[in-house]
């Protein structure tokens, strides 16, 4: 049985929670309206965008005492509802949200990218690929310090990409999409995703695959990706890296 004061503070609970649909009820009423301005998916989602808007809400987070990590979540969960929203009305509802990802996600990251990668270790006759033996701390420090975005598909995410952000030059890395989702263009998606959100900072991005990787070189290339030069890795298996203008 409750205790008064508990009674009490869930009625305050309550009130606060009035106050906050009542806000978004005026979010979604701007959000629609810019709605009307965008013509396609890529304008709605506008990951730059979405990242700016998070960070921005982290800070005023610290500023006012409160969990930076709750109002960075709670941001991620209603922009990704209202991008849905935005989605619906210019007609493309289908497709999954690709939203900033973080820390948070690491442990979601690294089993993604355990099965992402197991063809990539059949192909290379090896099980001990970088990928593969990434350890959960080292992947909690490289999202810390880098740019990463995430596609979600109800509450699983089934694709990925990492970078960092090197001068002008932004390095890719860890594109991931999970075996039941691949050839959707999501990995394609996700590309445009983490270039577009270097923009103008970086002016030049960069990426490597194995010489047997031959899809991925397709899709590399496809994407106007060209390659730079060779590195051999080991006998018998050379890096390809690869490289694009941003503009
Ligand atoms: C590479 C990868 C991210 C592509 O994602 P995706 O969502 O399947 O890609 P899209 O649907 O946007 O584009 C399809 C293209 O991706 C490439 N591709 C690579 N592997 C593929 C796969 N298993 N299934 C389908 N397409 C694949 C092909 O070029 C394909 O084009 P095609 O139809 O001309 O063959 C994904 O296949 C994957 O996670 N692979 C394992 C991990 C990996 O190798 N990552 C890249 C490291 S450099």
């Amino acid at each position: 049985m409750p205790n008064d004061e508990l009674v009490a503070i869930r009625a305050r609970i309550d009130g606060l929670d009035h106050r906050i649909v009542a806000l978004l009820a005026e979010r979604e009423t701007l959000v629609r309206q810019a709605g009307r301005l965008k013509t396609d998916a890529g304008a709605v989602r506008a990951p730059r965008r979405v990242a700016q808007v998070v960070e921005r809400a982290r800070s005023t987070a610290v500023e006012l005492g409160a969990s930076p990590d709750v109002v960075a979540r709670t941001y991620q969960a209603m922009i990704s509802a209202f991008i849905d929203l935005e989605l619906a009305s210019v007609g493309v509802a289908d497709a999954p949200p690709i939203e900033s990802a973080g820390p948070e996600d690491a442990g979601e990251l690294l089993t993604l990218q355990r099965a992402a990668y197991a063809t990539e270790a059949r192909i290379y006759g090896d099980p001990e690929l970088p990928p593969l033996v990434q350890t959960l701390d080292e992947l909690v420090a490289e999202l810390d310090q880098g740019v990463a975005f995430k596609v979600t598909y109800g509450h699983r995410i089934v694709g990925a990409v990492r970078g960092r952000v090197e001068g002008d030059l932004l390095r890719i890395g860890r594109l991931t999409v999970a075996p039941d989702f691949q050839g959707r263009g999501l990995g394609t998606a996700l590309l445009a995703a983490i270039e577009e959100s270097v923009v103008p900072g970086a002016r030049r991005a960069t990426l490597f695959t194995g010489h047997l990787s031959t899809a991925n070189l397709r899709l590399y290339e496809r994407l106007g990706y060209i390659e730079e030069r060779r590195e051999p890795l080991r006998p018998g298996v050379a890096l390809i890296h690869l490289t694009k203008p941003l503009t």
